[in-house]
């Protein structure tokens, strides 16, 4: 398992795969992240969902927490999908994560939480969702250390993706510093994963097509290669 905490501190160099545990059996919980590290996983990115930004309720900082004690070394990649994101920073910074992106649908200004973020020792993320255009987020990308473009309407893992995303990230990548990175979520899969990468993303999250796949680790490999599938 060659986890690494600062992985989105890293220099670019290949790119990263955030298994979403959203679609992991919530049962075997840690079975599941075991078995996605030891194939290959650089982060784990974990679904903050209030039932009232989107129409799900998913899991705490308690759950942060108990994978931070099972996986020392693991990079937690917290998206906070609520209404009021500057309630959640601490807790979850408590709760031992790496990294917390938010929504610019839920802020007005979203540099001060960035600025929270960081002084709570985390890395922090600027979320946009597809229909929020992307002048809404181009005055503030300077502050964030990432950028999550959603391809699919947060809520629900198992959406088709929303190929229209592409047009944010061909537009954002060229215009990030080489120590930003450009993540994108929903809907990226073996198909869809070649053309992720081709415009731009260096971190590809995915829940079904990691934890629906019988073989992690070829899933994994998979997205991360590019390779377009016939
Ligand atoms: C959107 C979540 C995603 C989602 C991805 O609701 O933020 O992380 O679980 O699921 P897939 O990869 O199945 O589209
Ligand atoms: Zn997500």
């Amino acid at each position: 398992m060659p986890t690494d905490r600062n992985a989105l501190r890293s220099p670019r160099r290949r790119p990263l795969i955030a298994p979403s545990i959203l679609s992991a059996d919530f049962a075997r919980l840690g079975e599941a992240c075991r078995h996605v590290l030891d194939a290959g996983a650089d982060l784990l990115h974990l679904d903050i969902m209030d039932g009232h930004f989107v129409p799900n309720l998913t899991m705490g900082p308690a759950v942060c927490a108990s994978l931070r004690r099972a996986f020392p070394t693991a990079c937690l990649d917290v998206h906070l999908m609520v209404t009021d994101p500057a309630k959640f920073v601490r807790p979850f910074a408590d709760a031992g994560a790496d990294h917390c992106s938010f929504h610019i649908e839920a802020v007005d200004d979203p540099r001060p939480l960035a600025d929270v973020i960081r002084a709570s020792g985390m890395t922090a993320g600027l979320v946009v969702n597809p229909p929020t255009p992307v002048v809404r987020i181009e005055p503030f990308v300077d502050s964030f250390d990432l950028v999550l473009v959603m391809s699919v309407n947060p809520g629900f893992s198992g959406q088709a993706f929303i190929r229209e995303s592409l047009d944010k990230v061909r537009r954002l990548a060229p215009r990030l510093r080489s120590d930003q990175r450009l993540e994108i979520d929903g809907g990226v899969n073996q198909s869809t994963a070649p053309e992720c990468l081709a415009a731009g993303c260096d971190v590809l999250v995915a829940a079904t097509a990691v934890f629906g796949a019988s073989d992690y680790a070829e899933a994994i490999s998979g997205l991360r290669s590019g390779a377009p599938v016939a």
